[in-house]
């Protein structure tokens, strides 16, 4: 078991709407909670996910991640990395961050940096994972939460939560159902990392039972 004032410190990145973000601030209010965030950092001054953190009482950052859609610059990456490393965070949890981490940052916390994405992978990686689903015609999506490597979407895979694909859904539908699942997975795979549970062989990852 882990000890109390002995829970693992994490990192959260998101560019908007922080919803799993807050999903995880709420799991780590308590107490026997193994993991507690400590840091929010958004490259978007107008991030609903920086009220969160004003809520719940998180220190947070914008880093100016440059122009380019969908990347960051390494300047930006260095300085996320050392804001990470300056609280000695242990986990860095990527939740609707839409850039792709590169340079500094994930050199630092390769396999220590896991992210949520809206579809079961590794269907329907990168943008709008619900909208690619509905357009293939698939009759179960959910979610996925993986390591981040240098890929997109393509890191080992930790949890998985199913959800069936209606008749009538439409794009707005299926995220909310999904996004309900993402709520439950995302503290889990946190937790389940913090309890030291997680082991990376290749691709695969596997889950230890508890330790008491
Ligand atoms: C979620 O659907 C997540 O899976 C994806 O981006 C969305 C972020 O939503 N990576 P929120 O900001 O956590 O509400």
């Amino acid at each position: 078991m882990w000890k109390a004032g002995d829970r693992m410190k994490v990192a959260v990145l998101a560019s908007g709407r922080g919803s799993n973000f807050e999903a995880l601030a709420k799991a780590a209010q308590d107490e026997s909670y193994p993991a507690i965030i400590v840091l929010l950092v958004t490259d978007n001054p107008e991030a609903r996910a920086l009220e969160v953190a004003k809520k719940f009482g998180i220190e947070s950052f914008v880093v100016d991640c440059g122009s380019k859609k969908g990347s960051m610059t390494p300047e930006s990456s260095e300085k996320i990395a050392s804001l990470c490393r300056e609280r000695g965070v242990e986990l860095v949890c990527l939740a609707g961050f839409m850039r792709i981490v590169k340079g500094r940052l994930l050199e630092e916390y390769k396999g220590r940096m896991i992210n949520i994405h809206p579809a079961l992978l590794p269907s329907f990686k990168g943008l709008h994972g619900q909208r690619q689903a509905l357009e293939y015609g698939v009759k179960y999506s959910g979610c996925t939460v993986h390591f981040v490597d240098e890929g997109v979407d393509t890191g080992p895979i930790i949890i998985q939560r199913v959800v069936p694909v209606l008749q009538d859904d439409d794009e707005e539908t299926l995220s909310a159902r999904i996004l309900k699942e993402e709520h439950i997975a995302y503290p889990e795979a946190v937790r389940l990392i913090a309890e030291g549970r997680v082991r990376i062989k290749g691709r695969r990852v596997f889950i230890d039972e508890r330790k008491n």
